[in-house]
């Protein structure tokens, strides 16, 4: 099982911070934000791993990260996405890296209060097909939510003006090889986008898609408002305020 770290973008939705610089490498308390999601790969055991980044300062997460050596790793890979087209684009540049492997993506603004190691067992164990991670939230409007009848999830639907249900679609995807197959046919949304929501429903509609509701906080950290929360929840956790 290989990792894809999605780094890339414009941050637009932050600016003035990521005027000069690129989102994902924003302070959350005391780390930048990239730290997280490469630590939540590398604590599940997954250690090959690349780095999908674009946008400003893409040179800058290799001065940072390097060969990933301060993450017990011996080697980390990267690619780069020109402009925004969205998450199911970036992960298409990962195909030559995954080379027929599965993998677990992970966006680079996700981050969460404990471990996704048992989730890449099922999937492991759930021999193909794609996983996907569900947490309840708040304010689901804002992200992927899955329409549920009874124990199934029927269809996804991304930042719905009325939310099926309670659950937002987090940032951890697993896949077997053929999501490359999937990425190639999608067409952009209304946003322009390449979307990972469609992505998913390819593999909803063949009936090949499982799930887990996380345990634990999780949070992404793309506005103004969840990189604060991200920060307080990272700084609670180190017992701060
Ligand atoms: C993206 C996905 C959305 C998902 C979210 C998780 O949203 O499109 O389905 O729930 O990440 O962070 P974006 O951050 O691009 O608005």
């Amino acid at each position: 099982m290989k990792g894809v770290i999605l780094a890339g973008g414009l941050g637009s939705r932050m600016r003035p911070l990521t005027k000069i610089t690129n989102k994902h490498l924003l302070p959350v308390y005391d780390k930048p934000m990239v730290y997280y999601p490469l630590e939540t790969l590398v604590e599940a055991g997954i250690t090959d791993i690349l780095i999908v980044t674009g946008g400003n300062n893409a040179g800058d997460f290799l001065r940072l990260l390097g060969n990933g050596k301060e993450f017990g790793l011996q080697h980390l890979n990267y690619t780069y996405q020109e402009g925004e087209g969205g998450i199911a684009e970036a992960l298409s540049l990962a195909e030559f890296f995954s080379d027929k492997e599965p993998i677990c993506v992970i966006l680079g603004d996700n981050i969460l209060e404990n471990s996704i190691k048992e989730y890449i067992h099922e999937f492991k164990r759930q021999g193909g097909g794609a996983r996907i991670l569900l947490k309840e939230v708040p304010d689901p409007q804002r992200f992927g939510v899955p329409v549920i009848a009874g124990e199934r999830i029927i269809r996804i639907e991304e930042k719905p003006t009325q939310p099926q249900s309670n659950y937002a679609v987090i940032g951890v995807y697993m896949y077997d090889p053929t999501v490359f197959d999937i990425t190639r046919t999608l067409k952009p949304s209304a946003r322009g986008e390449l979307e990972i929501t469609d992505v998913n429903n390819h593999y909803i509609e063949q009936g090949t898609m499982r799930y887990n509701i996380i345990h634990g906080w999780w949070t992404d950290a793309g506005t103004f408002e969840s990189l604060l929360r991200a920060t307080n929840l990272v700084a609670q956790q180190h017992g701060i305020c």
